[in-house]
Protein backbone atom coordinates (compact mmCIF):
# COMPACT_ATOMS: atom_id res chain seq x y z
CA UNK A 1 0.00 0.00 0.00
CA UNK A 2 1.17 3.75 -0.46
CA UNK A 3 2.88 5.36 1.51
CA UNK A 4 1.51 5.29 4.92
CA UNK A 5 -0.45 1.74 4.75
CA UNK A 6 -2.90 2.55 7.39
CA UNK A 7 -3.95 5.90 5.73
CA UNK A 8 -4.45 3.81 2.27
CA UNK A 9 -7.02 1.34 3.74
CA UNK A 10 -8.55 4.06 5.61
CA UNK A 11 -8.94 5.82 1.99
CA UNK A 12 -10.39 2.95 0.63
CA UNK A 13 -13.21 2.21 3.09
CA UNK A 14 -13.91 6.22 2.86
CA UNK A 15 -14.25 5.30 -1.00
CA UNK A 16 -16.72 2.41 0.04
CA UNK A 17 -18.49 4.64 2.38
CA UNK A 18 -20.24 6.76 -0.51
CA UNK A 19 -22.22 2.87 -1.92
CA UNK A 20 -23.60 3.10 1.65
CA UNK A 21 -27.54 2.35 1.23
CA UNK A 22 -28.63 3.78 4.01
CA UNK A 23 -32.67 5.55 3.09
CA UNK A 24 -33.74 5.08 7.23
CA UNK A 25 -31.00 6.22 9.11
CA UNK A 26 -28.41 8.33 6.33
CA UNK A 27 -25.40 6.97 8.23
CA UNK A 28 -22.93 6.09 6.04
CA UNK A 29 -20.46 3.82 7.00
CA UNK A 30 -17.69 2.36 4.53
CA UNK A 31 -14.89 -0.44 5.49
CA UNK A 32 -11.86 -2.04 4.07
CA UNK A 33 -10.49 -5.24 4.65
CA UNK A 34 -6.81 -5.71 4.17
CA UNK A 35 -5.47 -9.65 3.63
CA UNK A 36 -2.07 -10.96 4.07
CA UNK A 37 -2.16 -11.13 0.41
CA UNK A 38 -2.16 -7.79 0.13
CA UNK A 39 -5.60 -7.50 -1.22
CA UNK A 40 -8.27 -5.21 -0.28
CA UNK A 41 -11.95 -5.91 -0.26
CA UNK A 42 -14.50 -3.06 0.72
CA UNK A 43 -18.34 -2.54 1.72
CA UNK A 44 -20.50 -0.45 2.99
CA UNK A 45 -23.99 -0.19 5.30
CA UNK A 46 -27.33 -1.78 3.63
CA UNK A 47 -30.41 -1.48 5.55
CA UNK A 48 -34.03 -2.42 5.06
CA UNK A 49 -37.52 -0.88 5.50
CA UNK A 50 -37.80 -4.03 7.88
CA UNK A 51 -35.24 -2.68 10.22
CA UNK A 52 -33.31 -5.58 11.95
CA UNK A 53 -32.18 -7.08 8.66
CA UNK A 54 -29.76 -4.17 7.60
CA UNK A 55 -26.18 -5.28 7.77
CA UNK A 56 -23.25 -2.93 8.50
CA UNK A 57 -20.51 -1.88 6.72
CA UNK A 58 -17.92 -4.46 8.15
CA UNK A 59 -20.09 -7.64 7.78
CA UNK A 60 -20.71 -6.55 4.54
CA UNK A 61 -16.93 -6.71 3.59
CA UNK A 62 -16.05 -9.44 6.07
CA UNK A 63 -18.98 -11.50 4.16
CA UNK A 64 -17.53 -10.96 0.91
CA UNK A 65 -13.87 -11.19 1.58
CA UNK A 66 -14.94 -14.38 3.18
CA UNK A 67 -17.11 -15.72 0.16
CA UNK A 68 -13.91 -14.85 -2.44
CA UNK A 69 -11.89 -17.37 -0.37
CA UNK A 70 -9.95 -15.11 1.81
CA UNK A 71 -8.73 -16.08 5.41
CA UNK A 72 -6.31 -13.77 6.55
CA UNK A 73 -6.67 -10.69 7.43
CA UNK A 74 -3.76 -7.98 9.03
CA UNK A 75 -6.57 -5.10 9.28
CA UNK A 76 -10.16 -3.57 8.85
CA UNK A 77 -10.57 0.25 8.07
CA UNK A 78 -14.19 1.67 9.15
CA UNK A 79 -14.76 5.13 8.43
CA UNK A 80 -18.18 7.28 9.21
CA UNK A 81 -18.85 10.64 9.92
CA UNK A 82 -18.73 10.39 13.35
CA UNK A 83 -16.50 11.76 16.33
CA UNK A 84 -13.48 9.90 16.12
CA UNK A 85 -14.31 7.24 14.25
CA UNK A 86 -17.77 4.53 14.12
CA UNK A 87 -17.17 1.69 16.72
CA UNK A 88 -18.32 -1.41 15.50
CA UNK A 89 -21.47 -3.20 17.09
CA UNK A 90 -21.29 -5.97 18.89
CA UNK A 91 -22.44 -7.88 16.04
CA UNK A 92 -19.91 -7.00 14.13
CA UNK A 93 -17.23 -7.79 17.03
CA UNK A 94 -18.30 -10.94 17.05
CA UNK A 95 -17.96 -11.52 13.59
CA UNK A 96 -14.54 -10.31 13.83
CA UNK A 97 -13.31 -12.32 16.41
CA UNK A 98 -14.29 -15.34 14.69
CA UNK A 99 -13.26 -14.67 10.86
CA UNK A 100 -10.28 -12.26 11.45
CA UNK A 101 -8.99 -12.50 15.08
CA UNK A 102 -5.50 -11.30 14.06
CA UNK A 103 -6.69 -8.16 12.13
CA UNK A 104 -6.11 -4.70 13.63
CA UNK A 105 -9.72 -2.56 13.69
CA UNK A 106 -8.28 1.36 12.11
CA UNK A 107 -11.14 3.59 12.88
CA UNK A 108 -11.56 7.07 11.24
CA UNK A 109 -14.00 9.91 11.34
CA UNK A 110 -14.61 10.71 7.66
CA UNK A 111 -13.74 14.04 7.90
CA UNK A 112 -10.47 13.39 9.60
CA UNK A 113 -9.06 10.97 7.98
CA UNK A 114 -5.56 11.05 8.91
CA UNK A 115 -6.65 10.56 12.64
CA UNK A 116 -6.88 6.76 12.87
CA UNK A 117 -7.47 5.23 15.75
CA UNK A 118 -6.17 1.34 16.46
CA UNK A 119 -8.14 -1.62 18.24
CA UNK A 120 -7.27 -5.23 18.11
CA UNK A 121 -10.34 -7.48 18.12
CA UNK A 122 -9.71 -9.15 21.05
CA UNK A 123 -10.09 -5.10 22.93
CA UNK A 124 -13.15 -4.79 21.09
CA UNK A 125 -14.59 -8.23 22.51
CA UNK A 126 -12.73 -10.02 25.02
CA UNK A 127 -13.49 -13.45 25.80
CA UNK A 128 -15.33 -14.19 22.57
CA UNK A 129 -17.70 -16.95 22.26
CA UNK A 130 -15.64 -18.57 19.62
CA UNK A 131 -17.02 -22.24 19.46
CA UNK A 132 -19.89 -25.06 20.07
CA UNK A 133 -18.37 -27.33 23.23
CA UNK A 134 -19.42 -30.68 22.73
CA UNK A 135 -20.24 -30.77 19.06
N1 LIG B 1 -23.37 0.80 11.05
C1 LIG B 1 -22.32 0.25 10.38
O1 LIG B 1 -22.41 -0.03 9.18
N2 LIG B 1 -21.18 0.02 11.06
C2 LIG B 1 -20.94 0.42 12.32
O2 LIG B 1 -19.84 0.24 12.82
C3 LIG B 1 -22.01 1.07 13.10
C4 LIG B 1 -23.34 1.07 12.46
C5 LIG B 1 -24.58 1.13 10.29
C6 LIG B 1 -25.77 0.24 10.50
C7 LIG B 1 -26.91 1.18 10.11
O3 LIG B 1 -27.07 1.13 8.70
C8 LIG B 1 -26.39 2.56 10.46
O4 LIG B 1 -25.00 2.43 10.62
C9 LIG B 1 -27.00 3.13 11.71
O5 LIG B 1 -26.88 2.27 12.77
Amino acid sequence: MAKNGKRALVDAAAKARRRAVSPYSGFRVGAALLTRKGDVITGANVESASYGLTCCAERIALFRALTDGEKDFVAIAVVAAAAGGPMPCGACRQLLAEYAPRAEVWIADSRALNSIRVYTVSELLPAAFLDVPNK
